[in-house]
């Protein structure tokens, strides 16, 4: 199939990459002439594994270009509007000027039989508002939605594997022509027996928003057990083993630690909040101010821990922080709660460094006060506290013998919980959990 992609960040440019994997001839496009240039030359703006791999193998084969012209995408039959929807600046609802402007930059470029298919996570309305739009410019054209659900770090492998695919589709019928189109689309993950589910429009957008919300409140109830846990000198990492062996529960995602961040789970709840209040229905939703006050409370929480662990205030404390990015495999530090509140200790007047395998330059550009250094000896040289917040594996497997000679004093604060408190009391360290004794 003929296919354009609109918008080429961190879901375009994988989805992009993966539909020429599938076979197809693929148009990316992007406003972003830098990011265009980069993809081009088969570079991958950000770091994702495996991305550049892939990107490199299918503009071998041609079957991959990139352009920042939208006028590429005259010609191709399918076309996936996969830009951002950030939060609104000063408010909680999405931003949607992005998905406007791609649809309206698409309408002179729509033919007949075109189907427009939204990735993007929108506010639940959004699609039947722009099918209006495109049925007023082509109404031989169709939009679908069919929200994503790849994870960064393992976007490539959940793009050409999904778990399920969801098409909302106008009528929400099966023999709706649409559903035919993606299935020839999504014709290599189906023959492999991924799960397919055709509903209504708002029922796509919402099973996005609803999944999001779900995990942002599955990780939100560990850290409140990790609250209780402290309070009541039990852990956290052994209840969630107990609760999750319950496969009504499941261990996944109740890793307890500071809370969750990057661009997608805060961002969604706080937009889902937003557009149930307009819908007349957000007591439904009052549930999810919790989780993201739990969340947030996680940030202060390692602040006092860390000023507790360092003894006499951290005016003046040298503090490393092991992670910049809102979790490993990524470069991504869009509401990182490491980096947050390695510039929370900065105001408060320690000395931070923060390290990290990718995201430094990323890091470095929102928080360009504090300390970053690529070597993690380097950065652990002299420190009074040490605070694993990103859980690199190269974190995860420190030696505390060896590191309890360059640091100044061996006090470790393990913010995600992966460390054997054993194994580094023996070596000498003063070592905190959260939500262990
Ligand atoms: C999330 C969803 O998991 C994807 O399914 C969704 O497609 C994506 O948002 C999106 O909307 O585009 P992502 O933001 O890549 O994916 O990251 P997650 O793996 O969900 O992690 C989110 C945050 O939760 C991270 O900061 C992570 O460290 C934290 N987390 C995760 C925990 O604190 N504890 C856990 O047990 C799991």
């Amino acid at each position: 199939m003929r296919i354009s992609v609109i918008g080429c960040g961190y879901l375009g440019a994988v989805h992009a990459a993966c539909m020429a994997k599938l076979g197809h001839s693929v148009v990316g496009i992007d406003v972003d002439e830098r990011k265009i240039a980069e993809l081009a030359s088969a570079k991958a703006p950000f770091y994702e594994p495996g991305l550049e791999e892939l990107l490199k193998d299918v503009q071998e084969t041609g079957s991959l270009t990139f352009t920042t012209d939208i006028s590429a995408a005259a010609g191709s039959n399918v076309h996936f509007i996969c830009v951002g929807t950030p939060q609104k600046k000063g408010e909680n609802a999405a931003d949607l000027t992005f998905v406007d402007a791609a649809v309206q930059g698409l309408l002179p470029y729509l033919s007949s039989g075109d189907v427009v298919v939204g990735k993007s996570t929108v506010p639940v309305g959004t699609a039947s508002r722009l099918a209006g739009v495109i049925g007023q410019s082509e109404p031989e054209a169709h939009l679908v939605w069919n929200p994503e659900f790849l994870r960064e770090g393992h976007a490539v492998s959940d793009t050409l594997r999904p778990d399920r695919l969801v098409y909302g589709v106008s009528d929400g019928a099966e023999h709706n022509p649409c559903v035919e189109v993606l299935d020839e689309v999504y014709a290599i993950p189906l023959s492999t027996g991924t799960p397919r589910l055709v509903t209504d429009l708002p029922t796509a957008e919402l099973v996005k928003t609803a999944a999001n919300s779900f995990l942002a409140t599955k990780i939100s109830f560990i850290n409140a057990m990790a609250e209780l846990c402290d309070a009541a000198g039990a852990d956290v990492t052994r209840l969630a083993d107990a609760i999750g062996l319950d496969d009504r529960i499941g261990r996944k995602f109740l890793n307890a630690g500071i809370g969750f961040g990057g661009g997608c789970l805060p961002k969604d709840i706080r937009a889902f909040m937003a557009r149930a209040g307009e819908l007349g229905a957000d007591q439904a939703l009052t549930f999810l101010r919790e989780v993201d006050a739990i969340n947030m409370r996680r940030r202060s929480r390692v602040v006092e821990l860390t000023r507790e662990l360092c003894g006499d205030g951290l005016l003046g404390k040298r503090i490393t922080v092991l992670g910049a990015a809102f979790k490993p495999e990524s470069d991504d530090v869009r509401d990182s709660p490491a980096l947050s509140i390695a510039a929370q200790l900065q105001l408060q007047g320690a000395v931070v460094t923060v390290t990290d395998p990718k995201a430094l330059d990323n890091a470095a550009r929102r928080f360009p006060e504090l300390q970053y250094v690529q070597d993690v000896d380097l950065a652990l040289e002299k420190a009074d506290a040490v605070l694993l917040l990103t859980e690199w594996t190269e974190y995860k497997e420190l030696d505390p013998h060896l590191l309890a000679k360059s640091v100044s004093a061996p006090r470790i604060l393990d913010g995600r919980n992966v460390l054997d408190p054993a194994k580094w009391r023996s070596a000498g360290w003063q070592y905190r959990g959260l939500g262990r004794p």
